[in-house]
């Protein structure tokens, strides 16, 4: 890191500067104080809306955090980017790409849809995400119990995030498992339309879906995985290659195209970056071959989208010339 510094090596060699226009757009969204906590799982509603943090990690490793960057949140959507990229690295596209599609739903990201050929759209919504545990529960390892499968994607989680370790919040999985009744019939209409693999348990493969919403990190840590799909697969903290790089551009692709609700089309003419929100006021934004970012605020406009993570996104493209266009 030191010789690169004084060679000015730097993905961004002006990081002070980068940063002092990070404090101002943080400070202007948050005065923001539009949208609402999401309550459809009742313990999300007990967040604060004043919440509101945003870290940075470049790919070579540079890092700025700002606000509440140490508070944990749980994943929620947020960690369907990361189960399709394990599945993808650990099964295939080929296969991943049998039981589910690359295209956006133009829907809600829990609505009752299949596309024409009854898959799932993306693996970006619920349904898809769904299958894509499936997949992870039933094709890859299947002798493994739901517990060690538990453990193992925590710890790829964590691998992505420069071995940081995840939490995991019991209140909001049984809070979560208890409201599900939309999850549930997603599932059951996929089992109705053959989409699992043979053999699938479906109330396992629930419940791990629900466990992977329910994992808990911030912002500070959720960059870090971020900076790692900025950077190819190859974490920039502990040099380590998590993914291959045709996982990552898969990921990216389907993130740019579906990652943010049906807002997705909007957010990739008006930002151009693949990023991922979660009903928990989380967003991963990913800069390729620059670095990872992860805003973090709950009030969410009606489409379920940060309101403060987009407000920060508007501003930073037209501060920077990140538009991938
Ligand atoms: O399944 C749910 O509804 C939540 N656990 C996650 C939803 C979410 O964050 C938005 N999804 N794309």
């Amino acid at each position: 890191l030191i010789t690169r510094a004084f060679r000015s090596q730097f993905v961004i060699p002006d990081f002070q500067d980068f940063i002092k226009d990070v404090e101002e757009m943080y400070w202007a969204a948050k005065s923001n104080t539009d949208g609402k906590v999401a309550s459809y799982i009742p313990q999300l509603a007990r967040a604060s809306s004043e919440n509101w943090g945003v870290s940075i990690c470049t790919i070579d490793g540079q890092r700025f955090s700002i606000g509440d960057v140490t508070v944990p949140f749980t994943l929620q959507s947020c960690s369907k980017p990361l189960t399709y990229a394990m599945a993808l690295e650990t099964l295939g596209p080929d296969v991943v790409h049998k039981y589910v599609g690359t295209e956006p739903s133009g829907r809600n990201f829990n609505e009752l849809v299949l596309d024409y050929n009854m898959k799932p759209h993306n693996p970006m919504i619920n349904a898809g995400a769904i299958l894509v545990c499936s997949l992870l529960k039933t094709l890859d390892r299947p002798e493994m119990t739901l517990a060690e499968k538990f453990d193992y994607v925590m710890s790829f989680f964590s691998r992505l995030a420069g071995n940081e370790s995840l939490g995991f919040n019991n209140a909001v999985f049984l809070s979560e498992r208890e409201a599900a009744d939309r999850n549930y019939a997603l599932g059951f209409y996929m089992r109705e339309h053959k989409c699992y693999p043979e053999k699938t348990n479906f109330r396992e493969c629930m419940d791990f879906y629900f466990q992977c919403c329910s994992m808990e990190a911030n912002c500070d840590i959720m960059s870090i995985m971020a900076a790692t799909l900025a950077n190819g697969g190859i974490c920039p903290i502990t040099d380590e290659k998590v993914l291959r790089p045709d996982s990552v551009r898969n990921v990216l692709s389907l993130m740019h195209s579906c990652g943010m609700y049906d807002y997705s089309g909007q957010f990739a003419f008006k930002v151009g970056l693949p990023a991922k929100s979660g009903v928990s006021g989380a967003m991963l934004i990913v800069v390729p071959n620059v670095m990872g970012i992860c805003t973090w605020s709950p009030p969410l406009d009606p489409l379920g989208n940060s309101c403060r993570g987009l407000q920060f996104c508007d501003d930073m493209i037209k501060r920077f010339n990140f538009h991938k266009y």
